[in-house]
């Protein structure tokens, strides 16, 4: 019996086959539910007990070697035929290509950096790393400043003066430190802070700082770009500016947005008022010009700050922040059809 199967086997490796049809038929020779297999399976009972073993891997190694057959010769006249120009079944149905989609955060990133690269921004970057000078001192918050508290910053251990950047601002002392007056440059970033995790703060996040500083620069000028930007990604023009306090500006103000009252999600977000707080923003203080070698007699500007995971919240109707980070595909795959 044995032998019969090692027969077999020699018969499948010189096998060979040029069509579709050959190959089938010699698949249900071999491999089909009445093929010789499953005739020598069936037979399996019967084997002495002693010979079994030797009998078991007889037939798989036939059976192997048939599936393998079939394979390979399926691959070559695949091959042959593609060669050939001619590709199969043409009217099957097309491999599905996996198509990514960008992740929110990065969405909103782009809309804004391309609404300011409009008017005339660029795009600057600073380290994630910053040191004691660029993300407070040159910002005008002094050693014990009691401002510095504002934001719970992430020191590296071994070095008191090296820190986690707890805002964008510190590319502003940056750029201003590198290139001469006019600036307008727009800087997005991530920005860490030594904060509990809810649904509302991360210790992680992102942020975008703008900066804007030439000859004559009024807070008319700074109004009007932030309301032609609040235009732009809202599609809402009535903005209103609250005092509010920031070391590095002067006057320094916060930005609402006046969303609406219209439906039930507005009141909910609103808090009933219909404004919503999108940005901190000022006139930058002459002692962070002067910190920069910029002359504050001489040149003037504006900066503004805001957090992406705001905006993209409120974009999107997103209710809790931690989304952003968990990668959860159910909740990136409904970004898809974004830019
Ligand atoms: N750095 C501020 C923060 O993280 C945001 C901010 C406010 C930036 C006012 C500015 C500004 O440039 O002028 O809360």
């Amino acid at each position: 019996m044995i032998d019969k199967i090692k027969g077999h086997i020699a018969d499948v490796e010189s096998f060979n086959a040029k069509t579709k049809d050959e190959i089938e038929a010699f698949r249900i020779k071999y491999l089909g539910k009445k093929g010789i297999l499953n005739e020598f399976f069936a037979e399996f009972k019967n084997v002495p007990n002693e010979e079994k073993k030797a009998f078991g891997q007889a037939i798989n190694e036939l059976k192997t070697s048939a599936q393998q057959k079939v394979n390979v010769l399926k691959e070559e006249l695949e091959n042959s035929q593609e060669e050939k120009g001619i590709y199969g079944d043409l009217t099957r149905p097309a491999e599905p290509v996996e198509i990514g989609s960008r992740h929110p955060i990065s969405i909103v990133k782009n809309q804004i950096t391309e609404i300011f690269s409009n008017i005339g921004f660029n795009v600057s970057e600073g380290p994630e790393m910053e040191d004691d000078w660029h993300n407070f001192t040159a910002l005008n918050l002094p050693e014990y400043h009691p401002a510095r508290d504002m934001q719970d910053t992430f020191f590296i251990q071994t070095d008191p003066d090296i820190l986690l950047r707890t805002h964008t601002s510190s590319v502003q002392v940056r750029y201003m430190e590198e290139n001469k007056p006019p600036i307008r440059t727009i800087s997005p970033g991530r920005v860490f802070r030594n904060e509990a995790i809810s649904a509302r703060s991360h210790c992680i996040f992102h942020q975008v700082e703008g900066l804007y500083i030439d000859k004559d620069v009024s807070f008319a000028d700074m109004k009007q770009t932030i309301l032609y930007f609040t235009k732009q990604l809202f599609g809402k023009s009535k903005i209103r500016l609250r005092p509010s306090y920031f070391p590095f500006t002067e006057p320094s103000a916060e930005v609402d947005v006046y969303w609406g009252l219209e439906t039930e999600t507005d009141y909910r977000i609103t808090k009933g008022t219909g404004w919503l707080e999108i940005m901190g923003c000022g006139m930058v203080d002459p002692n962070v010009l002067r910190n920069c070698n910029i002359d504050p007699q001489e040149y003037s500007g504006f900066a503004f700050g805001m957090g992406i995971e705001r905006i993209a919240m409120l974009l999107y109707q997103i209710e809790d922040i931690r989304m952003f980070y968990e990668n959860d595909l159910r909740f990136l795959e409904q970004f898809k059809s974004a830019l």
